[in-house]
């Protein structure tokens, strides 16, 4: 499993934006270029207590939450004689089904076949699993897919990193929302005062309209770097590009409802675990409301 970090507060809001915007805007083709593992056997962690445990607790008292298809879908899974964690490429087979064809990504052998073991487990008859480069296969498949309304998730471990001669994950985001195809992007920052940043950066490659929603913890970040990983990311969005008003402004009710049910939580090391939620757009080239 190269995915050590699943279900924490970055997976969590991650998946509830992704699963609104495929239950919404179901696409005829969805890529993914950082599919990790179909699902994952529940360990306990604090980043894992802090996130998708502390969500499912609470959520069923914010009506936003308690509606959203990620609660019902991770919970079905976690509640299962399995004890599973589903990942993002999980979610949307589950969701999507047969009605869909994938292409889903990984580098890691395990991740890879666990994947493949899912799309015969769900019965998908069009879902090819690469052991490959994401940025490089999703690319070629942009250019190459005639089947209508596709989706694409990029979710890197590091926006920067290309394969040579290839294109960073940043890159990539800017061509698959140039290209009018609906983009789910995903970042998250360790430091302090990056709030704003990723947003900053994708809306300088392209000319498509965006939309940002962004989560901080606001509690005792100077402790952050002391808790295991799946605890430390300060700040963390999703950047949405050719989606509806409608799923943008669902996913901003999921946003603030997010932070409304982390006003009590704690951090795994007791410290203060609030998350400050913004959102923005941006509709023209480096102009933001
Ligand atoms: C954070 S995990 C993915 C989590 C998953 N998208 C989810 O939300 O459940 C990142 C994954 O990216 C994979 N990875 C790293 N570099 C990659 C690359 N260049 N192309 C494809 N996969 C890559 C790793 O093996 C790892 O499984």
């Amino acid at each position: 499993m190269a995915n050590r970090n699943f279900g924490n507060i970055g997976d969590v809001w991650k998946h509830v934006v992704l699963a609104e915007v495929l239950e919404r805007e179901p696409p005829v083709w969805y890529a993914e270029t950082h599919a990790g593992s179909g699902a994952y056997a529940v360990v306990y962690s604090g980043g894992r207590e802090y996130g998708f445990l502390h969500f499912l607790e609470v959520a069923p008292r914010f009506p936003v939450l308690a509606r959203s298809p990620y609660r019902a879908i991770a919970a079905s899974y976690v509640e299962s004689d399995r004890g599973l964690y589903p990942g993002s490429a999980l979610l949307a087979m589950t969701m999507l089904g047969d009605a869909s064809s994938y292409l889903l990504c990984d580098l890691d052998r395990e991740s890879v076949t666990d994947l493949r073991r899912w799309s015969r487990e769900l019965g998908l008859h069009s879902c090819e699993v690469a052991e490959a480069d994401g940025m490089a296969a999703v690319m070629a498949r942009l250019d190459s897919e005639t089947r209508g309304p596709g989706l694409v998730h990029i979710d890197p471990f590091d926006r920067h990193a290309r394969a040579p001669g290839g294109c960073s994950a940043l890159e990539l985001a800017a061509r698959v929302a140039d290209s009018g195809t609906g983009l789910v992007y995903w970042y998250g920052y360790e430091e302090p005062g990056a709030q704003g940043r990723a947003h900053k950066q994708l809306a300088a490659l392209t000319r498509a309209p965006l939309w940002c929603g962004e989560v901080t913890v606001t509690g005792a970040n100077e402790s952050l770097g002391d808790l295991d990983h799946s605890a430390t990311l300060c700040t963390f969005g999703i950047i949405l590009a050719n989606v509806q008003e409608g799923a943008a402004g669902a996913c901003a009710a999921l946003g603030n409802a997010l932070s409304r049910a982390y006003a009590d939580a704690v951090l795994p090391d007791g410290a203060p675990g609030a998350l400050a939620f913004t959102s923005s757009t941006r509709v023209e080239h480096g102009k933001q409301t």
